[in-house]
């Protein structure tokens, strides 16, 4: 593999600034956009619930890059010799292999995926009346430490939950609150401390290697363990080379390093940081490693698999080699910025500095006629996919829970996520998007609110549906169909 630059080296005689993709495609997946009228059809019949859409009825799929980035040939072509064995597989040590050069930790424990390091590390590290400080949670996380009897505090810069700033490291942890927070507990309290690279909930916004080395200090000091979830580490890793003076004639390799070297214990999802699915822990503290050991046989499978294929495996191995190309590495943050940078000159709120993983758009902003009760997320999730085709996340009050007496806790941010998958969309689907996104701005007044008809009582998002307030679908329709005539 011959490592290169990204594509922000490359100049246009004309001075447009576009990122240039540095692959070609050799594998194509046919797309459908249908007509509004059966998009209004499928999103009603998903509740208004962009999770319960059914991908035939969908243009460009922005719901996630969870197990949706692209693959490299050189992936797919691994996968061939898979070395099939219950224990003991080739495959295996050649991750393991994979592991100890990326991320620099000697000791591996294979798991199904992301969710399931969360379990065991969890399981083993957290007692009743814990307390886990950190940047920021994610969904999947904040769930595994509740269920161990933890409880998790963020301790981000307020800035952190500006939409727009000029901050480059909003994930950064505020280490004056960390400090606090040990005075007030105690050292007994806190098993852990969790740092999430690109932190995904915020508007995947990145930590500084400096407040990595901050809070790893103070860490120290009182003996506290550091967990780093490295899920998206390799968009961190092009941020702190693009933002952080330090670093700038570093390799993405060497950073990626020194940023999983400065932590106790790592764990990801390999949905994203490898491009393939699973997932896994790594750590060079043996007695850590053995605290763990015994999870992974009863809740993921053998030592050598942990609940993934061996073809996966393969894959994994070579896509977290991949992960220090910066071609490779920031294709998505660059087409991201890209999006974010125009929507931004259209008036459009956006989350900025644009992020990792995704563009994130500020629903209360966009909609702010529309009260936070009546799920301004949701409602621009499902106004998007009617206009457009286009599948994004709500990420607001409708993915957080109800309190004690049934009212909805209200979410910190609301944002519309529209995932940019590694390497899957071409630059003329984003500049679709973006079109139809200055439209739906332009005719903002006419989306309403949405109100739960069905609503299970844990992670409600996944599997909740809503109506509509009022019959602003119908308007919006209308409006579409007058301002473009008869085109999809
Ligand atoms: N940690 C982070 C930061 C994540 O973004 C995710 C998943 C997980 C852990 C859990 O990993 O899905 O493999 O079990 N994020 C996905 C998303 C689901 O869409 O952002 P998993």
């Amino acid at each position: 593999m011959t490592q290169q630059n990204g594509s922000s080296k490359i100049k246009f005689f004309d001075g447009i600034d576009i990122p240039l993709e540095l692959h070609k495609v050799r594998m194509v997946q046919k797309l459908y956009l249908k007509p509004i009228e059966e998009r209004l059809e499928a999103i009603t019949k998903a509740g208004n619930n962009t999770f319960l859409l059914s991908t035939k009825d969908i243009f460009l799929d922005m719901l996630t890059d969870s197990g949706t980035n692209a693959m490299s040939d050189e992936q797919v072509s691994s996968m061939l010799r898979a070395d099939d064995a219950y224990s003991g597989s080739q495959s295996y040590y050649r991750l393991e292999e994979s592991i100890q050069e990326v991320f620099g930790k000697k000791y591996f424990l294979p798991v199904h995926q992301g969710r399931a390091a969360e379990n065991v590390i969890s399981q083993v590290f957290i007692k009743e009346g814990d307390i886990i400080p950190m940047n920021y949670h994610f969904t999947t996380t904040k769930a595994h430490i509740m269920l161990n009897g933890g409880t998790i505090e963020e301790i981000l810069y307020d800035e952190a939950l500006v939409i727009k700033t000029d901050n480059p490291f909003k994930g950064n942890m505020d280490v004056k609150k960390l400090q606090a927070l040990i005075d007030k507990h105690g050292v007994s309290k806190i098993p852990f401390i969790r740092l999430e690279a690109s932190t995904n909930l915020i508007g995947g916004q990145p930590f500084s290697i400096q407040n990595m080395k901050d809070v790893q200090k103070l860490a120290k000091k009182y003996g506290i363990m550091t967990v780093l979830d490295a899920s998206l580490i390799g968009e961190n890793a092009y941020f702190v080379k693009k933002r952080e003076a330090a670093y700038k004639n570093t390799s993405i390799a060497k950073i990626l390093l020194e940023m999983c070297d400065i932590c106790d214990l790592i764990y990801f999802s390999s949905r994203k940081v490898s491009s393939t699915r699973g997932g896994g822990i790594a750590t060079n503290n043996i007695d850590l490693f053995n605290k763990m050991k015994d999870l992974i046989p009863l809740y993921e499978g053998f030592f050598t698999y942990g609940g993934m294929s061996i073809r996966e495996i393969e894959a994994m191995a070579i896509g977290l080699r991949e992960t220090t190309d910066e071609t490779i590495i920031s294709q998505s943050p660059e087409f991201i910025r890209y999006a974010v940078e125009e929507l931004d000159a259209a008036g459009i709120p956006v989350v900025m500095p644009a992020g990792g993983l995704g563009c994130h758009i500020d629903a209360k902003g966009f909609l702010s006629h529309v009260p936070q009760s009546e799920y301004p997320a949701g409602a621009l999730a499902s106004a998007f996919y009617l206009i457009s085709g286009i599948r994004g996340m709500e990420r607001g009050t409708i993915s957080s829970i109800r309190d004690e007496n049934g009212n909805d806790i209200l979410a910190d941010v609301e944002l519309l996520r529209l995932a940019f998958p590694r390497r899957v969309f071409t630059l003329s689907q984003v500049k679709y998007l973006i079109d139809r996104m200055k439209w739906l701005h332009k005719n903002r007044d006419l989306v309403g609110g949405l109100k739960f008809y069905e609503e299970p009582p844990v992670l409600r998002f996944f599997a909740g549906k809503l109506n509509p307030t009022s019959d602003w679908q119908k308007k919006l329709l209308s409006k579409f169909r007058k301002d473009f005539g008869d085109s999809l």
